[in-house]
């Protein structure tokens, strides 16, 4: 039995049939109303819930092919059981093809009874279960999980509930880990497609003899292996959205299928001659420098310029400013309370750390960073020392040009770089702003303003853990 099961609602102008159906549903703990007339049934289903219904088709007043006629109209979900006189089968044909999920021509066995119920028991806690978990999906994926302040942030926050309406094809371009499938499931989550499917599929995951297949499904023996037809995941996601990511990993000939399909939503399953046609939105991202993937004809421009009705493009994180300490504080609250901690803030030293880090891993980099610092750290407050040694990484980088990607302006590079510079030379002095300021032959409040101008945060000479002195005056040399 399962547990919080709503009533059956059985309908029946037979006392001695209500009463045997009752106790045989009963007797397996199946909760039942009964009513004797579809017109107490319908007044009693617009007040209570019930999983199903079981009706006679010959009642004193309504019948039950008319209540079931009713039910499909207004309560579409609620499965009903149509029981008919053996002598009719005919009427039984018309129930099925009326909407009702099965019959039973009287007299039945309880087996048979039983049987049917529990499978209408059994879809009502899938529908259940498909409800939570699609709403649960939502949750993750709704445009106010897209945190920061920065400007290009609340723009593209801004974009996606306007583009999310649309049923316009969408690109998204950025670099890994900077937050791309977080603005596809958002897209889905602001359409009108919202309570329809939402279907990802990874193009650089699967192998390239099995991608058409798993995007356009096959037919059975299409190619060895192929032991029955499988449905293609264009077909799953038939009225909702589907997400392909990495689509700059497709082989060109599949790109020519795709850009068909995009074309008019048609296809055909790999092995057969049926053309097919669904309503999928599409939404596609990937990582790769997509015009030199055109240059290198790895990838085809019809293509690009039909995906790219609307482009995305989430900036790398160090280009976000100040919302590197928003995602690292709303990371921190996630970790905090999934691994009941209680770290509840950024110590000044370690906001300084995380500010001049360049990030080539972007936000995954951040999240794993501030997941590492709460399994770490034992006091309230995530210290430096429990962040990684981003020195290596920026030894890594030492002597490498920046690349000038994302449309950074010559004044953002140069921030960029003057940033890092101080933060190195920091690091060399343990945050010695004095012995930083020398080193780098500025005065120290020359030092503290140029900090400031670049929001990263100072600390009190030589305390690397002490609150911050933000919000003293801070006065250019
Ligand atoms: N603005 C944001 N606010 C909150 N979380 C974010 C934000 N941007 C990214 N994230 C989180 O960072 C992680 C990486 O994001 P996501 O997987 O969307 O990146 P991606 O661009 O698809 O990366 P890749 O190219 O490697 O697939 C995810 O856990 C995501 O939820
Ligand atoms: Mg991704």
């Amino acid at each position: 039995m399962i547990a919080n099961l709503p009533p059956v609602l059985v309908v029946d102008d037979e006392k001695n049939m209500r009463l045997s159906l009752s106790t045989a549903l009963q007797d397996e703990r199946y909760p039942v109303k009964s009513v004797e007339s579809a017109e107490e049934a319908l007044e009693l289903l617009e007040r209570e819930k019930f999983f199903m219904v079981i009706t006679d088709g010959r009642l004193g007043g309504m019948s039950g092919y008319e209540l079931l006629e009713r039910i499909k109209k207004s309560w579409p979900d609620t499965p009903v059981l149509m029981l008919t006189a053996y002598a009719t089968p005919q009427l039984a044909k018309q129930a099925i093809l009326a909407g009702a999920i099965d019959y039973l021509s009287k007299p039945f066995e309880p087996e048979e009874l039983l049987h049917a119920v529990a499978r209408c028991a059994e879809r009502y806690q899938l529908l259940l279960e498909n409800s939570r978990l699609r709403k649960r999906t939502q949750e993750a994926n709704e445009v106010s999980q897209i945190i920061g302040e920065s400007p290009r942030i609340v723009e593209m926050r801004h974009l996606i509930t306007t583009v999310g309406q649309s049923h316009a094809t969408v690109l998204i371009l950025g670099e890994s880990g900077t937050g791309k499938e977080l603005v596809a499931g958002a897209l889905h989550s602001c359409s009108a497609r919202r309570e329809k499917p939402y279907v990802r599929i990874n193009c650089a995951a699967i192998p390239e003899a099995l991608l058409e297949s798993e995007l356009f499904g096959h037919e059975k023996g299409a190619f060895t292996g192929a032991m029955r037809q499988k449905l293609g995941r264009v077909e799953e996601a038939d009225a909702g959205t589907i997400f392909l990511d990495e689509i700059g990993d497709m082989s060109r000939p599949l790109q020519a299928k795709l850009l068909r399909f995009l074309e008019d939503g048609s296809f055909t399953r790999v092995g057969g001659n049926e053309e097919l046609r669904v309503d999928v939105r599409l939404i596609a991202a990937t990582n790769r420098d997509i015009v030199l993937a055109i240059r290198e004809h790895q990838f085809r421009e019809d293509l690009f310029h039909r995906l790219n009705v609307v482009q995305f493009n989430p900036p790398p994180l160090r280009e976000r400013g100040p919302d590197i300490i928003l995602l690292a504080e709303y990371f921190l609250r996630g970790f905090s309370s999934a691994m009941n901690k209680g770290v509840r803030k950024i110590s000044t030293a370690a906001r300084q750390k995380l500010l001049s880090h360049n990030w080539p891993g972007n936000v995954r980099e951040l999240r794993n960073v501030i997941e590492r610092a709460v399994i770490l750290e034992n006091s309230g407050e995530i210290q430096a020392r429990n962040l990684p040694d981003f020195g290596v990484d920026a030894r890594l980088h030492k002597g490498e040009l920046p690349t000038i990607a994302g449309g950074q302006s010559l004044d953002e590079l140069v921030g960029d770089f003057e940033r890092n510079l101080i933060l190195q030379t920091l690091e060399q002095n343990l945050h010695n702003l004095t012995k930083t300021a020398e080193q780098l032959k500025l005065s120290r409040h020359a030092l503290r303003y140029r900090m400031h101008r670049l929001n990263m945060q100072t600390v009190t000479e030589g305390d690397d853990e002490s609150p911050h002195t933000a919000g003293k005056e801070i006065h250019p040399c």
